[in-house]
């Protein structure tokens, strides 16, 4: 899709169709008004039939206003007024993409940028209008022989702002459309089935991305490299499975060499079947994105890459299937980690910090500003938050806040979970340095807790994805979070660098 910016009155340019905003009941947005007058009361005669009454996601299309130049136009309902909100914004480019895609239209000039938000300025309304609309026209169907495609798609949009912005507009078109193309990278690898997309398959990903970017640098440790090392937990992980494991390193510079990176890890476990403790069949295929973390990462690098940040950004991502066999690790193996701490394994399907735990020490070689880990891990924070926040835990409460704060701005929120140190008994093992399990009471802390032991001397944030990554259901797919959040806390980060 190919995004403009425009500044000019709605009823006098040529479009394929012009969105207009009505607020309940059958209150017509700045835009709206100045096209009604245009066109001799066009719409407040169809709002007065009843046609709309401005209610949330409503979307009503015509065709060849009279007195207007433009061929449709979409009203799109936002609810009340003094309720229109980040969300409800978010909702109505949603469904006018979905609804102007649908009509046969392949051009669009969008007014919705021109309703007021509280504390939202252009430069938030117009890069959300690019995010949202790449996102709603997504479709997973790569493997798909025959995909339903819409015979004549929206392939232009033009947003339109007042003349005195377009400077920024523009600006945010382009974080826009790199934020949604590390969205999409994110989606399709989550979306990819675990034949498929194996640890090597992410490698390769990675390096793609590398040859795509002249700022970033990919290097992959197999098998081999990570024993010499010592990765005794990932390792164990990657026992039971015929594919082998991969530890991918994406280094993103933007900024001097002696500048301190921000290090993302990723967890990268292709499929999870729990291993020797495996888990119930119902809905076991989901998962196949127990790698969404990893994807977040390499769509966040993608984004960071496009938008040229200055700033540097390494990407850690441990890759491994968990797969019962005669080789895999069982209930009770005890297993020593890159850090020399030693592990006894009583649950094999807590692989997710298995493996994460190796990856944390390996990333203190980047000597990093801070490291925030993003990962799947535990269907207790499914339970505890549901699929509207991921759960933040951290060893800094001001990295926690700016991460808390980039998803409020991304529309795409975290909260923050305690990390006290009373959780951390639950940890205890008899046999060795601890568990890799701490019973069923707080599951996402102690989680957390596990991996607080192998966060060295940094900064440190864990974000457990594993109620946000991705939709069940008829709507089943990966959503792309957390890139939104990660992009931003980025973006927050370099300040007026850019
Ligand atoms: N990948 C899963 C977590 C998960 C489960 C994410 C369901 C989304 C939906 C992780 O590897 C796992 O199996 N965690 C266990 C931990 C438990 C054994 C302590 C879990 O949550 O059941
Ligand atoms: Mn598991
Ligand atoms: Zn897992």
């Amino acid at each position: 899709m190919k995004f403009t910016i425009k500044s000019e009155k709605p009823a006098a340019v040529k479009a394929g169709c012009v969105v207009l905003g009505i607020y309940e009941r059958r209150k017509l947005s700045e835009a709206a008004s100045q096209f009604d007058k245009t066109t001799r009361g066009l719409l407040t005669s169809l709002l007065k039939a009843g046609d709309m009454d401005g209610k949330c996601g409503q979307t009503v299309l015509l065709h060849h206003p009279r007195g207007a130049d433009c061929e449709r136009v979409l009203l799109v309902g936002c609810g009340k007024k003094n309720e229109f909100s980040d969300k409800r914004y978010r909702d109505a480019l949603a469904s006018a993409a979905d609804a102007i895609n649908r009509s046969g239209a392949s051009d669009a000039l969008s007014y919705l940028p021109g309703l007021e938000i509280k504390g939202r300025d252009t430069y938030w309304k117009v890069r959300q209008l690019v995010e949202v609309s790449i996102a709603a026209l997504y479709k997973p169907d790569e493997l798909k022989s025959i995909k339903d495609k819409t015979s004549r798609p929206l392939r232009r949009v033009a947003v339109n702002v007042d003349s005195s912005d377009t400077e920024i507009a523009h600006k945010a078109l382009n974080d826009g459309q790199a934020i949604a193309a590390g969205i999409q990278l994110a989606r399709t690898l989550g979306d990819l089935p675990g034949n498929i997309c194996t640890p090597t398959y992410l490698a390769e990903q990675a390096r793609t991305l590398g040859a795509g970017y002249k700022q970033i640098e990919v290097s992959v440790l197999d098998e081999a490299a990570m024993e010499k090392l010592g990765m005794g937990a990932l390792l164990s992980v990657a026992r039971g499975s015929e594919e082998p494991a991969r530890l991918i390193t994406l280094e993103y510079r933007g900024d001097s060499k002696d500048t301190k990176p921000v290090v993302l890890v990723g967890k990268g476990v292709t499929f999870d079947s729990g291993g020797i403790s495996i888990k119930p069949s119902p809905a076991m295929d989901e998962m196949k994105y127990d790698m969404c973390g990893a994807a977040s990462v390499l769509g966040t690098l993608k984004a960071c890459a496009e938008m040229k940040l200055p700033l540097n950004v390494v990407g850690v991502i441990p890759a491994t299937e968990n797969l019962p066999s005669g080789n895999a690790s069982k209930p009770g193996d005890i297993v020593t980690s890159l850090s020399g701490q030693t592990i006894e394994v009583l649950n094999t399907d807590a692989e997710g910090r298995l493996i994460l735990c190796d990856a944390l020490s390996y990333s203190e070689k980047f000597d990093p500003a801070v490291v925030v880990d993003i990962a799947t891990l535990t269907g207790a924070c499914v339970i505890a938050l549901g699929s509207h926040a991921a759960g933040l835990l951290s060893n800094d409460d001001k990295l926690a806040e700016a991460l808390l704060s980039a998803g409020t701005t991304a529309a795409d929120r975290a909260w923050h979970m305690p990390l006290w140190g009373e959780y951390q008994q639950q940890l205890d093992s008899n046999f060795a340095d601890m568990a890799n399990i701490g019973g069923r009471e707080a599951g996402t802390i102690t989680a957390a807790c596990f991996l607080s032991r192998f966060a060295g001397d940094y900064h440190w944030a864990h974000l457990d994805i594993a109620g946000v990554a991705w939709k069940q259901g008829k709507e089943k797919g990966a959503t792309g979070r957390p890139v939104a959040l990660l992009t931003q806390f980025l973006l927050d980060r370099c300040g007026n660098d850019r």
